[in-house]
């Protein structure tokens, strides 16, 4: 990190925490904007990494907005395969984990033509280079394979979109996340300097939680094969759990360094279990891995079986998911379509 960037990150982090202090007694100031792309199935990483702290949000009475980022999927791909079946999975997964569509609006990008329009002026108001350094843009750029496309070098701009469309002015994210909001932040200010205050400057709420490692220590992906997915079955979940791989010490101890796989597993027993990870080690002693594989298979089944419940019964009625996000499109293009108003009268081109 340059100096400068360490200097951004610690006055986020100050705002982040001032905002925290704040929630409980001023929900009525806050609108959360968070969303995630339609690529696949929600996994553990999301759910601890996210969707609990969405629910909380939720449910302590602030302005709640979750956008499935469908035109975020083709940034790097070339394709939109299993596109639709993704997206209404994505919301079953929301409401099976908590969120209540009577309180949150949950909306697709591709459905809300003025969020999309926002993106000609703010396009104007950010230079080559400042979309060139973005540290996430060139990781995603280096993992795809492909050629940097223009959406995914604008990406970052098309997310200020998605932010300001609603005001939003928190969204939870994690550290590799915050050059976004330091891009959303600067569009807002220059377009309320450059025309008229319209836009909120939002603060990202950095994740306190613990990041829960995919089964083999890595991040927890599904492009790793590491990820238990709220949707798969106890049996699946077995499964995964079973072939992860953890080394031939059968004392079982937490090290993430030097056993990455045993350590692993210990975080995930002990995120679905409420207790730490050395407790757990402990009690385990020399039972070796197939002890522990036991112990977290079980602790991960109980924990989501609740989820896993709402999820089938939520499965079995389509119309109604398909209702659910209807209506929070409905919505999402009444809200865009008084910013863009906004925006037009703010620009002078009200015709
Ligand atoms: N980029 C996020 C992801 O990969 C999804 C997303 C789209 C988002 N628009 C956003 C997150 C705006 C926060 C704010 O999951």
């Amino acid at each position: 990190m340059s100096n400068n960037e360490s200097n951004t990150f610690l006055a986020q982090q100050k705002m982040s925490d001032a905002v925290k202090g704040d929630l409980a007694e001023h929900p009525e100031k806050y609108v959360m904007l968070s969303g995630d792309r339609p690529t696949g199935r929600l996994h553990l990483g999301h759910y601890f990494g996210t969707l609990k702290e969405r629910v909380m949000l939720q449910d302590a009475g602030i302005k709640t907005n979750i956008i499935i980022a469908d035109y975020q999927v083709i940034t790097d791909r070339d394709t939109t395969e299993n596109i639709s079946d993704n997206v209404l999975n994505m919301v079953i997964d929301y409401l099976a984990c908590g969120i209540d569509p009577a309180k949150t609006m949950i909306f697709t990008h591709s459905s809300v033509p003025a969020l999309n329009q926002l993106m000609l002026p703010f396009l104007s108001l950010v230079s080559e280079s400042e979309l060139l350094r973005n540290p996430t843009v060139k990781a995603e750029k280096e993992a795809s394979g492909h050629a940097l496309t223009g959406l995914l070098l604008t990406y970052p701009v098309h997310q200020a979109c998605d932010i300001l469309f609603c005001k939003g002015n928190i969204v939870p994210v994690g550290k590799d996340q915050l050059p976004h909001i330091e891009q959303t932040r600067q569009i807002a200010r220059r377009f309320n300097e450059r025309y008229a205050n319209v836009f909120p400057e939002p603060v990202g709420l950095l994740n306190d939680s613990v990041e829960i490692p995919g089964l083999d220590g890595r991040k927890m992906s599904k492009s790793y094969g590491n990820a238990i997915s709220l949707a798969s079955t106890a049996e699946e979940t077995a499964k995964l759990i079973k072939k992860s791989q953890t080394d031939s010490d059968r004392n079982i101890t937490f090290d993430p360094e030097t056993r990455p796989g045993v350590s692993a597993l210990l975080t995930t027993a002990a995120l679905t279990t409420g207790r730490s990870e050395r407790e757990i080690a402990e009690e385990i002693g020399d039972g070796g891995s197939g002890t522990l594989k036991k112990y977290v298979t079980e602790s991960v089944n109980a924990y989501l079986e609740p989820i896993r419940e709402r999820r089938r019964e939520l499965e079995r009625d389509i119309p109604y998911i398909r209702e659910v996000l209807a209506e929070g499109n409905k919505l999402a293009n009444d809200v865009a379509e008084t910013t863009l108003n906004e925006v037009r009268e703010a620009m002078g081109m009200v015709y």
